[in-house]
């Protein structure tokens, strides 16, 4: 990624330099590098040396330890004012403790998440910077130079304070996962509920990135169900384990969430299913006991346009639940986020660009304080329309045996979420009955207690 952020500074006429302890690393670097504008070094003392004052180095390492490594590899070589940025996947409340430590020192920091991948960061990515706001504004007119552009407007805002940059991208990938999960779902319900080919699923996806569901993630699962690698006769998905693997940033997401108590159960669900499909083994042993899935008998055509229905009703919910962790965020960690301005860099360039993202942009810019995509007046409508289609999708999926937990999830968030009246007045008599723990009564004030059983 690194090297491709520098590639695309250079065809923006920026000149750089890159740093990697693999020397090879660095020759490629300036071979593929037309201009001559990047060099590429190996040590560190050349490398921090070559580059003018304010110096501004930006880290694009794994998330963890490392991070605090390269700081301390860079910080002999380095001047008060110089800006070090933190572009990798780095925990925000990692990147708290780095502002804090960074500025007692005298030097710039901000973390940003960069998005998109090694595609992204060479053609354009989207980019949340968070932190100190000086220090963004030397980087601003490079950074808006390599981001992705949608109508003309750059990929990338200032987010906010301290580590809101980094809380950001997490919230992003948290819905990432979500959505790759609910596209997971729809592919097994394709191809063993309706039994379809790769070729025909390949189809349903070509056609719906044509319309209201275009995406990034949308796209690649098109292209991914056509691809053969060189010599083979057959798709490469077909042999690839059904293990998923993470990062982490998934998780985090939900852990966090449940820190603000804002909830989000489909990305919830989308990190629990990526933990399951690990246990390959007893998933092996426990299929010899219960069995397969079963077929979906469903007339093709209208069952396509109810999934079609489907996913776009649980992608919305999926976005509403993640802009909804982002407003209550910004109350708790005085972030001031600006939804709309981040609905607006995330329409380009990051991996959960989608149309929709319009939408969202449309709707927080509309109303600055709305309390929840869910509520704004044209959403509502879309959702209203389309949910007639997910709940067919799950009961036919429920009766086959296909698991859909994210749009199960994001249906079931939903029929709470509009649920005027839940039933948690009986899990707060519960809660009275085996621990005193009170209870509030409707029309009244203060707490009350019951000894519900005689003494
Ligand atoms: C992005 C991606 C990127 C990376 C994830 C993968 O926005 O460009 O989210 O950050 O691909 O870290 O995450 P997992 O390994 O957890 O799936």
């Amino acid at each position: 990624m690194g090297r491709n952020l520098l590639l695309n500074m250079a065809d923006h006429g920026v000149n750089g330099a890159g740093f990697d302890k693999d020397a090879s690393k660095g020759v490629q670097l300036e071979a593929e590098a037309k201009r001559g504008n990047v060099k590429g070094f190996s040590e560190v003392k050349p490398f921090i040396d070559s580059l003018n004052k304010p110096r501004a180095i930006m880290m694009l390492v794994p998330a963890g330890k490392i991070v605090d490594e390269v700081i301390e590899e860079l910080i002999p070589f380095l001047d008060k004012g110089d800006i070090l940025i933190d572009g990798g996947n780095s925990h925000f409340t990692d990147t708290n403790r780095r502002v804090d430590y960074l500025e007692s020192k005298g030097y710039h920091f901000f973390g940003m998440g960069v998005s998109g991948g090694e595609e992204g960061a060479r053609k354009g990515p989207s980019m949340m910077p968070g932190g100190d706001k000086e220090a963004y504004n030397v980087m601003k007119p490079i950074l808006e130079s390599i981001a992705a552009k949608v109508d003309g407007a750059p990929c990338v805002t200032y987010i906010g304070p301290g580590a809101s940059g980094h809380f950001v991208k997490m919230v992003h990938n948290g819905i990432e996962y979500a959505l790759m999960q609910l596209i997971a779902e729809t592919y097994e319900i394709l191809k063993n509920g309706l039994q379809f080919t790769n070729e025909e699923i390949h189809g349903v996806f070509e056609k719906w990135n044509e319309g209201r569901l275009s995406s990034f993630l949308i796209e690649i699962t098109r292209d991914i169900l056509t691809y053969k690698a060189e010599g083979t006769d057959h798709l490469l998905i077909d042999d690839i384990k059904d293990e998923a693997r993470a990062k982490g940033t998934g998780k985090w997401t939900s852990q966090e969430a449940m820190n603000l108590e804002a909830p989000i159960p489909s990305i919830d669900s989308s990190v629990a299913m990526r933990d399951l499909s690990k246990y390959k083994a007893i998933r092996t042993q426990a299929a010899t006991i219960y069995g397969k899935s079963e077929a979906i008998v469903a007339d093709k055509e209208a069952f396509l346009n109810l999934l079609e229905d489907a996913y776009f009703f649980s992608m919305i919910i999926t976005y509403a639940q993640g802009m909804h962790m982002l407003s209550r965020a910004s109350k708790e960690y005085g972030y001031d986020l600006k939804l709309d301005e981040i609905g607006k860099i995330w329409r380009g360039g990051c991996i959960i660009r989608s149309k929709f993202l319009e939408n969202i942009y449309g709707a927080y810019g509309k109303n600055k304080d709305l309390e929840h995509l869910l509520l704004d007046g044209d959403v509502s409508k879309l959702v209203l329309a389309s949910q007639t289609g997910v709940r067919a999708i799950i009961a036919a999926s429920v009766n086959a045996g296909i698991a859909t937990p994210v749009f199960s999830a994001s249906l079931s968030y939903f029929d709470n979420f509009r649920a005027e009246r839940m039933p948690s007045n009986l899990t707060q008599a519960q809660r009275d009955y085996f621990g005193a723990h009170t209870y509030e009564l409707i029309g009244k004030t203060g707490t009350f207690h019951t000894q519900w059983m005689p003494k």
